[in-house]
Parts: C-alpha cells; structure tokens; sequence
C-alpha cells in the first residue's frame, strides 16, 4: 500500500514510524528520510501534491500539519479519488478560525473562556480600556502558535491589539480578533481519532510551551511532552466526554461540518471543571511523540477506519506505560538561531526528527526544534530518566533543551 504523509517535523516522523507500508513524505526532512522516501514538495503546495499523488498512484494520504488542512488538501485529494486522514476544509474551520470555534462553543453551550469578538482596534482597545486584567489577546486566524497573548497589564493589551490589528503582525490572521477572560489550572491535551460519528480519547499529554526552565521564557512550538497526565483523572475524562467530546462532534455535524481525523483538544481544568482553551485540526506536535509510541493498536487500520467511518468497530488500545518526550532544540530558539551543524545520534534509540537535512550525505540541522528524544518506562520518573540519557547521546553544536521536562507532571 502506497502512503503519502504531509509534512516535515517530528510529529510527521512519529506518524511515519507508526505507519506500515510504502510510505512517501511531502516534504519529510533529512532524519525522516530513513523511514520514507522524501519528495520535494511543500506541504503547502497542494497542486503539485494532488499531481504527484496520481502520478504515484498513491492509495492513501495523511495531512498532519494545519495549514494544509485548513487550506483545503483533504478536499482535493478526495477530489480525484484519495482517501484521506484528515478533516476537509470545512471542518478544518475549528482551528483555523478561533472566532468560528469560540461562537459554536457559546452555541452549544461548550465550556471555555468568556470572550469577545473584535473586528476593528477602535472597540478592543475601548474594550481593555476597563476590563479584568490580566486579559488574553487571540489573532483569529492561524499564527505559527504565536497568536495567543496574555496580557498582564491594559498597555500590554493595547500593545497586543495594534500589532495584530494595525501593524499586522500575523497578516490577514489577525483581521478579526478574539479577546477572552484568563483561566487558571492545569492544562491538558487530550487528542481523539473521530470519524463524526464516534469520538475515541488518545491517551492524555502534557506540553511544555515555554522555552525556558521553570515555563520561563518565550511560548514556542513545544520543548518537550508527557502522557499520560496526572492530572486528567477518570472522573475528568467522563466530564471531558460527556460536556465537551460528544457535544463538539455533534455542534460540527449539526453545523454541516462533520470532523473526520484527529481532533486535538486543549483544555484548562479549572476550579469550575475542565473548559475548552483550544481546538486543533490535527495531531500536536510534540504530543505526538509521546502519544503514538504507548498505541498498541494498527494506526493504519485506525486511520482507515476514521476514513470510512465505522471507527466504532475498533478497538483503540493503549499501554500502561509513561512516555515523556525532550525536545533539543538551536540556541535561541524561537528567535534566532544558527543551523547547519552536523548531528550525530544513536540509532537504536526512539528519536523523532523535526529540524535536520541531508547534505553531503551527512546529516545537518536545519530548524528551531532539531529532534525528540522520547523515554517510555513503566512509571512517569523512569520516562524522564530515559528520555534524558537518550539527550546525552545526540551531538548538535549550540544544542538547547530544558532540563526540567515532566517535573511538574511528577505529583
Ligand atoms: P494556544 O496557542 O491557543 O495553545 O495558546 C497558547 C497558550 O496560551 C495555552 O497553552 C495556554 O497556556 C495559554 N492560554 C490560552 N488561552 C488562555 C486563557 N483563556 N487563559 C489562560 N491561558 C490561556
Ligand atoms: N503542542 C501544541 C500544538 O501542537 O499546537
């Protein structure tokens, strides 16, 4: 069977390592090139990803990351015959308009923070002017994860407001904004398999956005993860299902707008119960990493079935085991940064690539976040420890990680 996976980082190589068959990535990078034959096509390029699909005789295709699902590849895959792992645009909406998400939220009287809505600076900024601070400023659109910020004081808000809305920091994203009370809890992903008609819970995780120890430090794409997280109790997990899966999955199919693929929800679990801080259309990275290695079901026969959808005929299995997953990333990251530096790492290890190429045949680094080093062991601290010596044996120049990984996951 021919597989065609859309994308380029670690996430795309945990989902290669999971998959079985002949597996092509679109565009892969240096260190996925061991697991699939990489074709140099962005995965943005949805033309030349459709031609090459046909031309292949490609009979199932994968789309990880956002902006291709959000622009429409599913669509137009289906379009010509392919099955696909992956909502359609249509669905796609719920991560990529957080005003769209926010407004079927309120509709369907699904948890999440109060909020306004915003299409002009003039009335956010009247707005902030008397609001409870601190206060959370959302471009609507997709931002590179950067498009959340939280503002301490009403200048930061302001400051926040005029560089989305007037000077356009995340361009046409930021058209429409969304402005929502701050909540306070521990934060959980959880990432489910739909098919629209079912909705299956992945095991939970734990992401690591900021950049430095101690969550210091600038948001980034994520510098490391843990699953399952202690914090998403079985009791959480049935408020989760019954208040939030369920009633999501029936606002989108009653909406027209049936999800099919992983839906990713990022939840607050605040005093008042879990609520909704984010809806992805996708698996998260680095979620990921840690979630697919403790799967003990066929992903493949998952995916299929998401895509046909009798989901319910599958059985998802998960192991009992703890996975925490260090990102290593360039110095500076998510600044600046230098790359092309020669790594060097075990091979007989769990390591998911997310920044490297080939040049040369040597393989060099090429991005922020360079690899995943991922432990499993039977508890939490045995993960940590092996995700850890696995870090030791990698060798990049000016590598950076965060030594405290899962140590607020420690209980
Ligand atoms: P996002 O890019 O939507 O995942 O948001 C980035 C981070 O901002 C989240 O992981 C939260 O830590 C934080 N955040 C987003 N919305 C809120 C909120 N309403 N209250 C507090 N923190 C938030
Ligand atoms: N780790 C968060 C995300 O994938 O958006």
């Amino acid at each position: 069977m021919k597989i065609m996976v859309i994308g380029s980082g670690g996430r795309e190589h945990a989902i290669i390592k999971a998959l079985r068959g002949d597996i092509y990535a679109l565009p892969g990078n240096g260190g996925i090139a061991e697991d699939a034959t990489c074709v140099d096509i962005a995965a943005t390029d949805i033309e030349n990803i459709v031609k090459f699909a046909q031309s292949e005789g490609i009979d199932y295709a994968v789309v990880a990351p956002d902006d291709p699902l959000v622009l429409g590849c599913v669509d137009a895959l289906e379009k010509v015959g392919i099955p696909c792992f992956g909502p359609n645009r249509r669905a796609a909406i719920i991560e990529g308009s957080k005003a769209f998400a926010k407004d079927m939220m309120k509709k369907y009287g699904i948890p999440t923070a109060d909020y306004e809505i915003f299409d002009n600076a003039e009335d956010a900024l009247a707005y902030v002017s008397d609001c409870k601070i601190p206060i959370v400023i959302k471009a609507d659109g997709l931002a590179l994860g950067k498009g959340v910020i939280i503002s301490e004081t009403r200048e930061d808000a302001q400051a926040a407001i005029r560089s989305i809305m007037e000077d356009k920091q995340f361009g046409d994203s930021g058209n429409k904004i969304v402005i929502e009370e701050y909540l306070e809890g521990p934060e959980v992903s959880v990432l489910t398999f739909t098919d629209g008609k079912t909705v299956v819970p992945m095991v939970s995780s734990m992401d690591h956005k900021r950049a430095l120890d101690g969550d210091r430090g600038l948001n980034t794409g994520g510098m490391g993860t843990v699953a399952p997280n202690p914090h998403y109790t079985s009791e959480i997990a049935d408020r989760c299902m019954k208040e939030i899966f369920l009633p999501t999955i029936k606002a989108m199919n009653d909406l027209n707008r049936t999800f099919k693929g992983c839906l990713y929800f990022g939840l607050m679990i605040t005093n008042d119960g879990p609520k909704v801080i984010e809806y992805n259309c996708r698996f998260g990275d680095p979620e990921t990493q840690v979630v697919l290695p403790l799967l003990k079901t066929d992903l493949l026969d998952i995916m299929q079935a998401v895509t046909e959808e009798r989901l319910s005929e599958i059985n998802v299995e998960f192991t009992d085991d703890c996975a925490t997953c260090v990102i290593m990333a360039s110095a500076g990251y998510p600044v600046k940064y230098d790359k092309g530096f020669e790594l060097t790492y075990p091979e007989d290890e769990l390591i998911y690539i997310a920044g490297a190429k080939l040049e040369d045949d040597k393989l060099v680094t090429n991005g922020g976040r360079v690899l995943g080093c991922v432990g499993i062991d039977k508890t939490l601290k045995g993960s940590i420890d092996v995700a850890y010596a696995i870090a030791d044996k990698v060798h990049f120049d000016n590598a950076y990680m965060r030594s405290d990984i899962g140590k607020r996951a420690l209980l």
